[in-house]
């Protein structure tokens, strides 16, 4: 078995992955289950996660297509705080510049962006829901069951991108995988087994160090 230090710093979010190798239910199973030991508040288990494959997943991509090509998102640094506004800048340079695009090839830029309604090929499209009268305490519940499930994925191999654009077109995703009216939809995740050949799967996207996010106090 992994070690769990191991497991965690091998996460990484996959953007491209290998479209004709399948998840083994199994696997998926194993993982979803670990997830599901995942705490929240009075137990209350937030989560709902939708998962397609298959035909499901092919007319799940088709309508988010269509609806991005009819409507493409304001994809900026909308919707961040100013001061938090760089580390988008940032991101985006790590993860365009691995794929090869150049800061400002535009065309380039949209093509990655537009493989994010394609679930980067991924055989299995999640979308990750919670009861719409929770708040964000429910909410931490739910990243708590998804960063389980992260690791759990890895462990066995298995590669994920969690994405929130998945999350800007509800109605399509209401329609396409039935999910009913008292759901709010956070985000959407990829599946599969990443590909190995897409050097930006293999990014180690650097993190602050732990003074900046963490406060000790002694006295
Ligand atoms: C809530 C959330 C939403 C995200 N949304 C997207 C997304 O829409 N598209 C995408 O390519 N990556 C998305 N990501 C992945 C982040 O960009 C990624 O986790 C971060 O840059 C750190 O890189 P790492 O996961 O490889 O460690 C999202 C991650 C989280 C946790």
């Amino acid at each position: 078995m992994a070690e769990f230090g191991d497991v965690v710093r091998s996460r990484r979010s996959s953007r491209m992955f290998l479209p004709d190798k399948p998840v083994p239910h199994e696997l998926l199973d194993e993982a979803l289950t670990l997830a599901m030991r995942a705490p929240s508040n009075s137990n209350t288990q937030p989560w709902h996660l939708f998962l397609a494959t298959g035909e499901r997943r092919v007319r799940l991509v088709d309508a988010l297509l269509a609806a991005v090509d009819a409507a493409p998102p304001a994809i900026g640094t909308a919707g961040l705080p100013p001061q938090f506004a760089h580390r988008r800048r940032e991101s985006g340079a790590l993860v365009y510049g691995a794929m090869g695009i150049e800061r400002d090839d535009a065309a380039g830029r949209w093509a990655a962006q537009r493989r994010n309604w394609e679930f980067f090929h991924a055989p299995v499209a999640g979308v990750v829901c919670m009861h719409r009268d929770f708040t964000h305490v429910d909410a931490m519940g739910v990243g708590m069951f998804l960063q389980t499930l992260l690791l759990a994925l890895t462990e066995r191999g298995l590669g994920s991108c969690v994405q929130v654009s998945i999350s800007f077109y509800p109605d399509v995703l209401r329609e396409q995988l039935d999910i009913p009216d008292d759901l709010t939809i956070l985000c959407g995740m990829s599946i599969g087994y990443a590909d190995p050949q897409f050097a930006a799967n293999h990014l180690d996207t650097p993190r602050n160090p732990i003074g900046e996010n963490v406060v000790f106090l002694q006295d």
